[in-house]
């Protein structure tokens, strides 16, 4: 039986996101492209005695319960079964993806505890079961169980494989704040007049026809890019139309919000002009990196 297991967690960018509208349970109907990268955090789980542990260098990294890798652990815990609550693992995390960036650190932690504390506590469990436990995670973990290139519906957990996009650089900039992913959405409803009745999750009423909102969504969104959130997150952060423009001048073929935000990425064939184009926005949280096809990402998964 291993004592330890190391796997690597990657970060994902949206190359577009569409919203579609809000659905009965607060959530919002999305159609999405999902794309791996290279940048990852580093998760050692090693047996130990006493409680379960959640360690990290960073800080501002909840190692509690609130941590989707501890609520992934009793995850595997109720599919092996047992009962009790996670003991006698300490999971050492190495933080390389910024948090509330868009860019999927959380869920794919959430993805890769899955995956190793089935190994590591021998639970056997069908695809099936894994892909409803990690949905029960959060709307972005099924993806990262997948890995590559993907498509995401209804909330983006209902997750289809696409042929891998050709090898692209990719120029991350993960401006200084965070965006929460759920404040987004409500910006996103106020754009879009759509109000919840007292607030509650679940209740929400579109106002105006459905058809032409949805027709100047779709200018909007020829205007304001490939995501949809781009143009309220923008409204709020205007550095983010500026880092779209300046990756676009510099080569991108293509350049977008990720997610909620904050990250903006841009697309390069070459990575010579990727680097060129990092330098002039060169800070703490840039990034140059490859983007992952399915077969890579989950070789390279398990390190
Ligand atoms: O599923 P997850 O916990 O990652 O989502 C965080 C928040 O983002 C949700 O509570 C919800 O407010 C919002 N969200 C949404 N529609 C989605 C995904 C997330 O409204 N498809």
């Amino acid at each position: 039986m291993p004592r330890g297991i190391t796997v690597r967690a990657f970060a994902k960018i949206n190359l577009d996101l569409q919203v579609l509208g809000i659905r009965p349970d607060g959530y919002h109907e999305l159609r999405t492209t999902f794309q791996s990268v290279a940048l990852s955090d580093v998760l050692t789980f090693t047996k130990t005695r006493g409680p379960f542990r959640i360690e990290c260098d960073d800080p501002a990294f909840p190692t509690d319960r609130s941590n989707l890798i501890w609520k992934a652990a009793e995850r595997v815990l109720r599919l092996s079964r047992r009962r009790d609550i996670p003991a006698g693992v300490t999971v050492h995390v190495e933080k390389n993806i910024p948090m509330q960036s868009g860019l999927g650190g959380g869920s794919s932690d959430a993805a890769a505890t899955l995956r190793a504390l089935t190994l590591l506590w021998r639970v056997k469990v069908s695809d099936a079961e894994l892909r409803h436990a990690a949905a029960a995670l959060g709307a972005d973990v099924p993806y990262f169980l997948e890995g590559g290139t993907a498509l995401g519906f209804h909330r983006g957990d209902l997750v289809f494989p696409l042929a891998d996009i050709a090898p692209a650089w990719v120029v991350i900039v993960v401006p200084e704040f965070g965006v929460s992913t759920k404040e987004a959405f409500a910006w996103w409803d106020a754009a879009h007049g759509l109000v919840r009745r007292d607030g509650q999750k679940g209740r929400g009423r579109r106002e105006g026809q459905d058809g032409r909102d949805r027709l100047e969504g779709r200018s909007r969104r020829h205007e304001a890019g490939a995501n949809d959130l781009q143009a309220v997150v923008a409204k709020r952060h205007p550095i983010v139309t500026k880092l779209v423009r300046t990756l676009t001048t510099h080569g991108a073929f293509h350049a977008s919000l990720s997610g909620s935000g904050s990250a903006v990425f841009g697309l390069f064939r070459r990575r010579s002009v990727a680097q060129a184009a990092a330098r002039l926005l060169s800070g703490p949280r840039t990034f140059v990196t490859p983007t992952l096809d399915r077969k890579r990402c989950r070789r390279l998964a398990a390190k």
